[in-house]
């Protein structure tokens, strides 16, 4: 008899592409994905537990789905994930009517874990770089695959080391027959997945990867993370050389302070990143450019602050993620002293947003009247008259629909920008060569 599972997504596109190896898994199992918990008879929640945040919100979800448990006996409840493997047994503890937990490592035997007996843990596999899946994929044209598990940085405030493990990098063989399959398939764009792609070893290191992967054709190739530390003269070349490559970069500075970097170990200095990003806009023309920044580490004065400030208006972020520093246990920046209050955070987040939001939409500018490479993606949200696609830099364009189908790559003439998106009607003229 087929079972019917729902899953729960919270956190990153790791996490995003690791439910889609549950379902996939899961299939194989009997199970079809439906879109609502109360049909289920799974409910897994993949969890994320980067941020205090994004725990509680996954806690009080998990609360809430007791009560289907008492409508359906059968209902089983798995949670997996990062705060799965952080908080271990203590989850049955917390909320004896759980399951299964399983880490992120463990996903390949779902079927075989489901089977057994009640409060079943599991956490490493030593495997894991070998375990090939099958992938229940959300889109048809753009496809997560993953190059890397796990990180070895132990940036002092962050948990991913102890949640996804140690770095383990998958043989290039399997990515690049995966990549094959994908291509064959009439995917148009893949992102390269892991915690930091750039040290990415195996047979061959990260550049010789791109290269690889850009003989395949796929059109569009993309990756995330890059640590700014490990970003090599040698990966500027391959994203330079390489036409597949997309335009953009996301490479997390976290503080413009080199005495916060210094605490946060994160093995670089304002002066190494900006010398980075330097050579990638001399070499790469119009590459966008985004990043990630915590604001209120433990100790963070006003002047650390400042200098972050300045290191924003100085970059010019095509887009710009920033977090307030939440405190993880187990981290090395857990027992620091000076921690800010939660309004302090609040206010330095705030005001660093409207920053970048002025410098988001004044980048965006500079591309009225351009031309640019869309690929399209379908119908707008908002308006069905108009089709919404993304250029190679990763921005989002909103075009009016003349027929083109999902998948084409066209060009589009910029005639208007705002902050999240760009709009512009579909041209014959050519691709603006960027002199930026
Ligand atoms: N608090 C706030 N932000 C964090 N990040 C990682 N750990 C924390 C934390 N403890 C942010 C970093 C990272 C992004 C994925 O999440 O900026 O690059
Ligand atoms: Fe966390 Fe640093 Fe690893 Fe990124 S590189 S996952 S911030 S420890």
């Amino acid at each position: 008899m087929r079972k019917n599972v729902f899953i729960y997504t919270y956190g990153c596109q790791m996490n995003v592409h690791d439910s889609e190896k549950m379902i996939g898994v899961l299939s194989e199992g009997g199970y079809t994905a439906v879109g609502s918990p109360g049909e289920a008879d799974l409910i897994i929640f993949n969890t994320c537990a980067i941020r205090a945040k994004a725990e509680q919100k996954f806690f009080s979800q998990l609360g809430r789905i007791k009560s289907l448990k008492n409508k359906n006996k059968n209902l089983k409840i798995a949670v997996a994930g990062c705060v799965a493997q952080e908080t271990k047994r203590g989850i049955f503890k917390r909320a004896p009517y759980v399951d299964l937990v399983f880490g992120p490592q463990n996903i390949g035997a779902l079927n075989t874990l489901l089977e057994q007996n009640k409060h079943l843990f599991v956490e490493e596999n030593p495997d894991l770089a070998e375990n090939e899946f099958s992938t229940a994929r959300d889109s048809s044209l753009r496809a997560w695959v993953s190059v890397m598990y796990g990180c070895n940085n132990f940036c002092s405030y962050c948990i991913v080391p102890y949640t996804r493990g140690k770095e383990i990098s998958r043989p290039s063989s399997s990515v690049l027959a995966e990549i094959r399959d994908l291509h064959g398939r009439g995917y148009k764009e893949v992102t390269l997945l892991g915690q930091n792609v750039n040290s990415y070893r195996s047979d061959m290191n990260f550049p010789g990867l791109l290269r690889q992967i850009g003989a395949i054709g796929i059109d569009r190739v993309r990756f995330m993370t890059s640590h700014p530390r490990d970003m090599s003269p040698e990966l500027v070349e391959a994203i330079a050389e390489l036409p597949n490559v997309c335009e953009h970069m996301h490479l997390p500075l976290q503080s413009g302070s080199d005495r916060i970097l210094h605490l946060m170990n994160r093995g670089y200095t304002l002066s190494d990143y900006h010398r980075k990003i330097d050579i990638l806009r001399e070499r790469v023309p119009g590459i966008a450019i985004t990043g990630d920044i915590i604001v209120g580490f433990p100790g963070e004065t006003e002047a650390d602050y400042q200098l972050t400030l300045d290191a924003i208006r100085d970059i010019e972020y095509d887009g710009l993620f920033a977090f307030m520093y939440s405190k993880r246990e187990g981290t090395s920046a857990y027992s620091l002293d000076n921690q800010l209050s939660e309004p302090e955070k609040t206010e330095r987040l705030n005001n660093l947003l409207k920053i970048q939001e002025e410098i988001t939409e004044r980048k965006n500018s500079l591309l009225d009247g351009t031309v640019i490479e869309v690929l399209i993606e379908g119908l707008a949200e908002n308006d069905a008259a108009f089709l919404s696609g993304r250029s190679r830099t990763n921005k989002v364009v909103i075009l009016p629909d003349g027929g083109e189908r999902s998948g084409e790559i066209v060009n589009v003439g910029i005639t208007r920008t705002r902050m999240h998106s760009l709009e512009g009607i579909r041209t014959d003229r050519k691709i603006t060569r960027s002199s930026s």
